[in-house]
């Protein structure tokens, strides 16, 4: 039997005024898992993760963080509860020093938790060191997306919401984001990506995965394809009722939806 997953979203529906955005949307991501969420421009991505982050009013379904119903509480309450968004426009302090952008997303993790320190971010992030007393409003679109990362991981998230990251970002910089994504991945981190760019997601899949036990004791089709097809599926739902061509639920993009998984995840 699987662990219990860290977020799981259970047939949700989402409505803006009288238009329904999402129509059933399912989806699990696993302890340490890296997830991508693929979709062309208003396949409802970004609705998604507002609605997992209590931004956009679920009118049906739920989403649970370890087992506990989260959807309905306030946004700054799910936040509070483990879950760290970075959303499309990034949202970092930027009249702030880039450290004091980190000191502000300081929060206490869960009990044992390895717990993510300044130190540790400029370890994993070292472009952000040598910037540390730079105003956020004056770095770069991927320095600013770095700090966003950045800053949000201090929080300690049992879960990281990365909306479209590679977004705005010229190609040498989208490439040191996915390097980034796959560091992150091999500290045990649990991360869902919203995406349009495939062959950014498929980078991330890139690193060597033959040393994690999952794909070594899991015939691979049978490892990526049930959860994959599940959450497709899902989406494929929201698309037909709006547009026929706006996602492809199979072949390549179902294979997609799961990218990763950490080393440290045991199956
Ligand atoms: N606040 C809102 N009010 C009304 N409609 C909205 C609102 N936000 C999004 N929508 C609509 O919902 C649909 C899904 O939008 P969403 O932003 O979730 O798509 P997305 O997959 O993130 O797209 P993109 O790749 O462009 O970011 C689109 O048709 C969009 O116009
Ligand atoms: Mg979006």
């Amino acid at each position: 039997m699987s662990a219990q997953p860290v977020v799981q979203v259970e047939d949700l529906d989402v409505y803006y005024g009288t238009s329904q955005i999402l129509f059933g949307v399912d989806l699990r991501v696993q302890q340490g898992e890296t997830m991508a969420l693929l979709g062309r421009n208003g396949a409802g991505k970004s609705t998604t993760m507002k609605a997992i982050m209590g931004l956009a009013p679920a009118r049906r379904g739920k989403v649970m963080l370890r087992g506990r119903v989260i959807s309905g509480l306030k946004p700054h309450h799910i936040a509070r509860a483990g879950l760290g968004f970075v959303p499309e426009d990034r949202q970092i302090f930027p009249d702030h020093t880039v450290e004091d952008n980190l000191v502000i997303g300081q929060k206490k993790g869960a009990e044992g938790q390895d717990e993510w320190s300044i130190r540790r971010v400029y370890k994993v992030f070292p472009q952000l060191e040598p910037l540390r007393y730079r105003i956020a409003g004056r770095l770069s679109g991927g320095e600013q997306q770095m700090l966003a990362i950045a800053r949000t991981l201090m929080g300690n998230p049992a879960l990281l919401l990365l909306d479209e990251p590679s977004e705005g970002l010229a190609p040498i910089i989208v490439q040191r984001i996915g390097e980034l994504l796959r560091q992150l991945r091999g500290t045990g981190a649990t991360v869902l990506i919203a995406e349009q760019n495939m062959h950014f997601c498929l980078g991330l899949a890139a690193t060597p995965l033959s040393s994690t036990r999952a794909r070594s004791s899991t015939p691979r089709q049978s490892r990526i394809s049930k959860p994959t097809i599940t959450f497709a599926s899902a989406i494929s739902r929201c698309s037909r009722k709006t547009d026929p061509f706006l996602f492809q639920a199979d072949n390549e993009w179902c294979k997609l939806h799961r990218v990763a998984r950490s080393p440290y995840k045991s199956g």
